[in-house]
């Protein structure tokens, strides 16, 4: 498989100088008063998304070149080799493989290995869902916790809120992910142990929080007089002899080659499964698998995944945005930053390359954001009118789930509004309320939050993210960022007992000493 790091290739060169000459002074308003056919150019039709993205900072000139750069660093190439199952995952030789989860049993497969893991994911996939199906249908199960972290929290908790409107009745859902307390301690005081199921997500079951807060709910189970931990805990993990050795009998597997953090499609996504059914569930997975195969056999020019991690790139690294601000205009959707955060930058937060080289560019933004209205009240000042520019990606859906009259009307026209505010500005003399204006936005569109819409759009995010990653020449599957701290938290643990502060630094020593006085 051949990449090029994008600034090796001959596209690199000509977009500095096509950003020098036209894109740093380039304005959206005189782009739409000289081209009539603007929004029509720069939308992009994929399953499930419609995305508008005619109010980026691009022209078609430059656009042409974006994706010249695509090709001449080999993101097409890169991409079928995650599809094919090779072992892109280079730094812990593994396949990045979430696109089989959500691949038709009986959808045509490349090799024998393929159609061998396809099988596994298929009787895995029905063996869950017979199971969400069963609990679904127990009257005498009332609540049920998912007790996990990062991916096997972030996807999962997003989804279970997203499509609340699917969610059966007489099930209450609760996440519980820190290993603070507090956390866990308010849940479990809600419950009532026999009427409860505790689901433990942990792709590796090494995961001191999630770990932490199992024993913690086990413990709290049996004194509560209960017995039958096989019926009231399963585990969601590929770590099964794990699992089994701190005793839990009912056991979801999945496999290494699926990310933590794009594993809500695996036995990670069974809450999901428990909230909406067997049904929903599969329709969660056409969702993202007729956005794969939008990914994987869309031109490049046509490609939304790929014409939104280019844009990533343009913004940057030629106009050197640091950040990006998510505004979904649902509140089903109030998780999407925190789960968009994992995503972009647990994947693309890194500063070498895939051999080991420092890179001279920046990599991963700063993903974050709020509901719709609710930023507005919050921080939209600075978008408009701070000195930063951040492009903002509005999402939102056409078709309300609620019978509220003018509530939705209203909702979409302050997400129109906003977008039409950040581009067209306003001119003050006096200063303070002048809008510079021409600030950046996508807009996603959804027809409906249901489950198709919402598996498309994550996809959509995954591959996005991909596209930027490949382009940046890094791995985007590994995370060894988040791996210093665990192994000093190991240190620190016993310290905070013990006392001993020798070999410490100054500052942690001082504040150690604080708390243990
Ligand atoms: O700490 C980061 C991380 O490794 C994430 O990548 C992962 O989603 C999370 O921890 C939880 O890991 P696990 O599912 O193995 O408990």
């Amino acid at each position: 498989m051949t990449r090029t790091r994008c600034d090796r290739t001959p596209a690199w060169a000509l977009l500095k100088n096509a950003y020098n000459a036209t894109g740093k002074s380039f304005d959206l308003r005189a782009a739409f008063a000289a081209d009539p056919k603007r929004f029509e150019t720069f939308s992009q039709s994929a399953p499930g998304v419609f995305a508008d993205l005619s109010k980026n900072l691009i022209d078609s000139a430059t656009q042409t070149l974006l994706f010249q750069l695509a090709r001449e660093a080999g993101v097409c190439i890169h991409r079928d080799a995650m599809f094919a199952g090779e072992k892109i995952n280079t730094t812990e030789a593994r396949e990045v493989w979430h696109v089989l989860l959500r691949k038709p049993a009986n959808a045509p497969t490349a090799s024998a290995h393929e159609a061998a893991e396809l099988a596994k994911v298929h009787a895995t996939l029905d063996a869950m869902l017979t199971f969400a199906e069963r609990v679904r249908a127990d009257v005498d199960i009332t609540d049920v916790v998912n007790i996990g972290i990062g991916g096997s929290d972030l996807g999962p908790q997003m989804a279970v809120l997203a499509l609340d409107a699917f969610a059966t009745t007489g099930k209450r859902l609760h996440f519980v992910s820190n290993v603070d307390g507090h956390e866990l301690a308010a849940t479990l005081s809600k419950l009532d142990a026999k009427k409860t199921l505790f689901l433990i997500a942990s792709k590796t079951f090494t995961t001191i929080e999630t770990m932490t807060n199992a024993q913690s709910a086990k413990r709290w189970f049996i004194e509560q007089g209960q017995t039958d931990t096989a019926r009231h805990f399963a585990a969601l993990t590929t770590n099964v002899a794990a699992a089994k050795a701190c005793g839990i009998e009912t056991t979801f597997g999945f496999w290494d080659w699926v990310g933590g953090r794009y594993s809500l499609w695996s036995a990670i996504g069974l809450p999901l499964a428990i909230a909406i059914g067997a049904q929903g569930f599969r329709e969660f997975l056409a969702g993202a698998h007729a956005m794969d195969e939008h990914f994987r056999s869309s031109p490049i020019e046509s490609n939304l995944p790929v014409r939104l991690g280019l844009l990533d790139v343009w913004y940057r690294n030629f106009h050197g945005f640091t950040s990006r601000s998510i505004a979904p205009y649902h509140s089903a959707l109030r998780r999407l930053p925190a789960y968009l955060q994992q995503l972009e930058m647990e994947s693309n937060g890194k500063r070498v390359d895939a051999s080991g080289s420092i890179l001279p560019f920046g990599t991963s933004p700063v993903l974050w954001g709020e509901a719709g209205t609710n930023g507005q009240h919050a921080y939209f000042q600075m978008l408009h009118q701070g000195i930063d520019v951040v492009p903002v990606e509005f999402v939102a859906v056409k078709k309300p789930q609620h019978t509220l009259e003018a509530h939705h009307p209203l909702l979409l026209a302050n997400a129109l509004a906003q977008a039409q505010a950040l581009m067209v500005g306003q001119a003050d003399a006096d200063g303070h309320q002048d809008f510079p204006g021409n600030r950046p936005s996508t807009f996603l569109l959804l027809e409906g939050l249901t489950p198709t819409s919402l598996g498309a759009l994550i996809a959509l995010q995954e591959h996005r993210v991909f596209v930027s990653g490949s382009l940046w020449g890094i791995n985007s599957f590994d995370q060894w960022g988040v791996e210093l701290g665990k192994v000093l938290a190991k240190d620190i643990a016993p310290r905070l007992q013990s006392g001993d502060t020798r070999g410490l630094d100054g500052s942690t020593a001082g504040l150690l000493g604080l708390l243990r006085s």
